[in-house]
Parts: structure tokens; sequence; C-alpha cells
């Protein structure tokens, strides 16, 4: 064995003790993904949520859209006890920083957990989110959420991976003036030109549909919203 692999190995040899030689009792690095450990009991990845019912997915959604709604949580716009609770003593910075987190995770994870069988609620559902309905001054959803309803930077939430049920709460609460979003509210205009057999129908088709393999959200915003949003901010 020549001198310098002698040293080498020596050397290796420290690299891997040093470890061990560290304080038993080193605190855990003060990450992101540690500190928002307690929100994926119930945001975690997969199909945990789409079961679950109510609780919808974050993950690759624009950061301006989930900011926003954290502040609308703490603002009283959006009502949920557990949301409000969690958000309640956190500082807009840090909100900031969470959101840019959790819309930097993979949301091509998720998938479709719900199938579809009533011919007749899909066709009403894929009616209404591909092409509206020009008879109630009813635009597509695709018009603002996307040819691929994977949403739009910085503010237009993806429709895809989310449970029915949820779906149809938040359209629900629009309609009743329970959700808001910033003036002038374009989805809560939406939703009041809905029935709310038109919105079970849509809810369905959207929950059935598969995450496309490109999840992430256009990076721009779109141009010619058919409506103004208050949340979005319109390319000059
Ligand atoms: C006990 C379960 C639970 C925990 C824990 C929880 N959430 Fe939620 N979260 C929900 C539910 C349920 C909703 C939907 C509420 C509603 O109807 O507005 C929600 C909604 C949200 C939304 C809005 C998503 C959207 O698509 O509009 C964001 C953002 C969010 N949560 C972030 C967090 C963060 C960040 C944490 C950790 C600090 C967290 N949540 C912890 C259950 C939970
Ligand atoms: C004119 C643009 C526009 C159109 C058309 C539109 N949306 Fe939206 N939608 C938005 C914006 C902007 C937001 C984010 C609002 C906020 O900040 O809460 C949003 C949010 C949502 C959310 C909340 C998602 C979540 O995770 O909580 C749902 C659900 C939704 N839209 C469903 C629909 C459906 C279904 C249609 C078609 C019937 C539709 N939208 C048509 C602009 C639009």
């Amino acid at each position: 064995m020549g001198k310098l692999s002698r040293k080498l190995t020596v050397f290796v040899g420290l690299a891997l003790a040093l470890p061990s030689a560290a304080p038993a009792d080193e605190p855990v690095a003060d990450t992101m993904q540690q500190r928002v450990m307690p929100c994926m009991a119930c945001h975690a990845e997969t199909s945990i949520n789409l079961r679950s019912g109510f609780v919808p997915s974050l993950h690759g959604k624009p950061s301006g859209y989930l900011f926003n709604q954290l502040v609308h949580y703490q603002e009283g716009r959006r009502h949920h006890r557990m949301m409000e609770y969690m958000v309640r003593n956190m500082s807009p910075e840090y909100l900031l920083e969470i959101a840019e987190y959790f819309a930097g995770l993979d949301a091509s994870l998720l998938d479709a957990a719900e199938p579809l069988d009533n011919a007749e609620l899909r066709d009403r559902g894929e009616e209404l989110v591909t092409r509206g309905d020009p008879s109630r001054d009813l635009p597509s959803c695709k018009a603002c959420h996307g040819e691929r309803l994977t949403g739009a930077e910085p503010n237009t939430p993806g429709l895809l991976g989310l449970p029915s049920h949820y779906v149809a709460a938040q359209m629900t609460a629009w309609r009743m003036g329970r959700r808001e979003a910033a003036e002038p509210d374009c989805m809560k205009e939406i939703a009041q030109r809905l029935t709310p057999q038109d919105i079970y129908a849509l809810s369905r088709w959207l929950a059935a549909q598969p995450v496309p393999a490109n999840s992430a959200p256009e990076a721009e915003p779109l141009s010619d919203l058919p409506m103004h949003c208050g949340s979005v901010q319109t390319p000059e």
C-alpha cells in the first residue's frame, strides 16, 4: 500500500467516524420539510387526500394562490376551524415560505381516485368544464384554469387531483357567500350561474380526470380571460 492511499484510508476512516462523534442530542435540522409535518397529517401527497373527502391537495399549486388562501383563512374570507387555527399566529413572511414550499412539490403523484360511470353526469360535467354554457353567459373553466386544468401562475389553482366533495363544497361556499376572493370575485359570479346539479356534475367529472404527466401550472397568467378576477393580474 503506497503512502498516499494509506493517508486516504485514514482520512476516509475519520470522515466516517465524525457523525457518531457528534453529541447524541444534536437537534434535528430545522428544514421546511420538518416544519410542515403537522400539515402533512392531512395534506400528504397521494390519494389519502382524495379518499378522506374534503382535504384539498396543495402540491404544485401556484404559490401566489396558496399564499392568498392562507391569508384568507386569517382574514375570515374562508372558513374552516382547523385551518383558521393552523395559520392564526403565522406572519405573512412565513405564510409565503410555506406557500412556496408546497408550490415546489410534485403534483403528478396525485391521481384521479373517483370513477364516474354515469354517462349523463359525465357529459354534463365535461360540457360545463370544457365549453361552459353561452346561453347563461358561463365561460368554460379551461379559459382561466388552463387547457390542461393545471392552473396558471401566479394565482389560479389547478382543478385536478381534488376530491369531488371538496370542489362541490367550494363552489357551494362561493354561491352562498361563505368563501370570498379578491374583488371582483369572478368565482362567486360563476358559482352563482350554476345550479346545484351543475356543481355536482362538474365536481364528479373533474375528480375522475387523470392528472396529466405535465402537471405544472401555465407559467404565465392566461390572456383574454372571459371575466375580470381581482386575484389575477391581467398582462398588459
Ligand atoms: C386537520 C387537517 C388539516 C391540517 C392539520 C392542515 N390542514 Fe390545510 N386544509 C384542511 C382542510 C379540510 C382544508 C379545506 C378547508 C376548506 O374547506 O376551506 C384545508 C385547506 C388548506 C389550504 C387551501 C387549499 C386550496 O386549494 O385552496 C391551504 C393552503 C392549506 N390548507 C394549508 C395548510 C398548511 C400550510 C397546514 C400546516 C400549517 C395545514 N393546511 C394543516 C385540513 C388540514
Ligand atoms: C374568469 C376566470 C375563471 C373561470 C372562467 C373559472 N375560474 Fe375557478 N378560479 C379562478 C381564480 C382566479 C381562482 C382563485 C380564487 C381565489 O384566490 O380563491 C379560482 C379558484 C377556483 C377553485 C378553488 C380551488 C381550490 O383548490 O380551492 C375552484 C374549485 C374553481 N375555481 C372551479 C372552477 C370551475 C368548476 C370553473 C368552471 C365552471 C371555473 N372555476 C371557472 C378563475 C376562474
